[in-house]
């Protein structure tokens, strides 16, 4: 109903006084407005649950001014690593063959070069703006929000983005920066397929060449985005090799560009691997926290108490928490796969049973057995099933700045059948992950706190599986 309310007459307009009050009456853009607000607090009975109207005074806005004021601008963590080596303390680094050394650099170089460049900073932003859709929603969650009882639950909704998930963010930052260093050919690896969705339609759009490595077990399991990927002109490899998911894929990624370097840039999808990637895409996710804290604070005037967001190798999570590091008032829950339980072998949640040791260029947090060997993983959600997570993430955990927990299969498809019939919006299996923690979190929470979850991606990809699941 309440798409209608705007154009019902409510309690003070009765007949008897409707004469009189009509010389004095409001514009109707003001009177459908309050009439709005009215319906939505009385049909969920709660008056905090109103459409968020108010406009927050410019000065407000900008970081730091009443910020401070409010004494939220407590330096909670240093919010400047990576070192100059590419270290979040003890986390992170520069792990690679001797050749890749070499194009490490030089990207690491174009890349803090680009970053200044006041030209480069136009055309990201104008691409994220015109073809990736950006500012994407910050969503009150009404329906979700009254079942918990708990804090208003918003949703930064990056499933509208061109092309489904986050994954554009990054891959529009990096095919411009390959397009700098004269490439002509992109490679990238995918789990889920929505990073390889990104990197060739990024490819497509400039004119390049592109190779996804993707594992067979992927490929079945994400089958509609594999044919995206050959419809937008990419070549899918399908990775055989040991547990044939996103490991091995990265496996291949990293093999072909040692060989073809020379023309070759490696479009890597999460904030992972030898420097400068984690720090580079974190950067290029951040947009994500920038527009959610601008939002956020427009539309409730305050920020929130809670951030949630899955954690794969951690890009999506970490875009959405770093413009708020400093923030000590505004908690962070990094949800990981804890598949069939905390098992060996049965999960993809490298905080729960998970070590320090080295991976595909990094050093951080993986799952591995006594003699350093990688565990296989196991996760209902292609995008999270990885033995490894992104370094910056083992950092903040140390720092206890950033909370980490897990969501299992069962959880997760629990909370992606709940989101589709209490919103409207079906979930990718990852983001259900962080809508299974705030179903578990919000009803023990008070009432007048806030939670913004990151809906990363939308769950096109994953209805033919769970259908097959739920046995539709
Ligand atoms: C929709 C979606 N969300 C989250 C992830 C996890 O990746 P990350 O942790 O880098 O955000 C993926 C990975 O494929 C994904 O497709």
């Amino acid at each position: 109903m309440v798409g209608a309310v705007g154009f019902e007459p409510t309690t003070s307009w009765s007949r008897t006084k409707r004469a009189t009050k009509l010389r004095y009456a409001p514009p109707t853009r003001v009177r459908q407005r309050c009439a709005r607000r009215r319906a939505i607090a009385n049909s969920f009975g709660r008056k905090d649950l109103r459409p968020p109207l108010r406009r927050t005074p410019f000065a407000v806005l900008a970081t730091g001014g009443a910020l401070r004021e409010n004494g939220f601008m407590n330096a909670v963590v240093d919010a400047t690593l990576p070192d100059a080596h590419g270290r979040f303390g003890v986390y992170g680094g520069r792990y690679v063959p001797e050749t890749l050394m070499h194009p490490l650099q030089q990207l690491e170089e174009e890349y803090a070069r680009a970053e200044q460049d006041p030209e480069f900073q136009r055309e990201l932003t104008y691409y994220l703006r015109q073809f990736c859709g950006r500012p994407t929603p910050l969503y009150l969650a009404e329906r979700l929000t009254r079942e918990l009882g708990g804090p208003k639950i918003y949703l930064k909704r990056e499933d509208l983005l061109h092309t489904g998930a986050h994954k554009i963010n990054n891959a529009m930052g990096q095919i411009l920066l390959a397009r700098r260093m004269g490439k002509t050919r992109v490679i990238a690896e995918t789990g889920a397929g929505q990073h390889g969705v990104a990197a060739a339609t990024v490819a497509a759009m400039f004119g390049l060449k592109c190779v996804v490595y993707m594992g067979e077990v992927d490929c079945r399991r994400q089958e509609l985005n594999v044919y995206r990927m050959k419809m937008l002109g990419a070549e899918v490899v399908s990775v055989t090799a040991g547990q044939k998911t996103l490991k091995e894929a990265v496996n291949e990624a990293m093999r072909d560009w040692v060989t073809n370097v020379r023309h070759t840039h490696y479009i890597l999808g999460t904030a992972y691997g030898a420097h400068p990637y984690p720090m580079m895409v974190r950067n290029f996710q951040r947009i994500i926290g920038d527009e959610a804290r601008r939002q956020i604070l427009e539309q409730e005037e305050r920020l929130p108490d809670l951030l949630v967001a899955c954690v794969g190798g951690g890009s999506n999570a970490i875009g959405l928490f770093y413009p708020f590091l400093q923030d000590a008032s505004v908690r962070m829950l990094g949800i990981e796969a804890g598949g069939e339980g905390i098992i060996p072998e049965r999960h993809a949640a490298r905080f729960q049973g998970g070590s320090l040791g080295v991976l595909q260029g990094a050093r951080s947090y993986i799952l591995q057995d006594e003699q350093g060997q990688i565990q296989l993983t196991h996760s209902v959600s292609a995008g999270l099933d990885y033995a490894a997570v992104g370094p910056e993430h083992a950092w903040l955990r140390d720092q206890h700045r950033v909370e980490y927990s897990y969501a299992t299969d069962e959880q997760a498809l629990a909370a992606f059948g709940a989101l589709a019939r209490l919103e409207g919006i079906i979930p990718a299996l990852e983001s259900a992950h962080a809508i299974a923690a705030v179903m578990e979190r919000a009803p023990k929470m008070p009432r007048d706190q806030v939670i913004i979850v990151n809906l990363s991606g939308r769950g096109d990809k994953d209805v033919a599986q769970v259908a097959a699941r739920m046995k539709l």
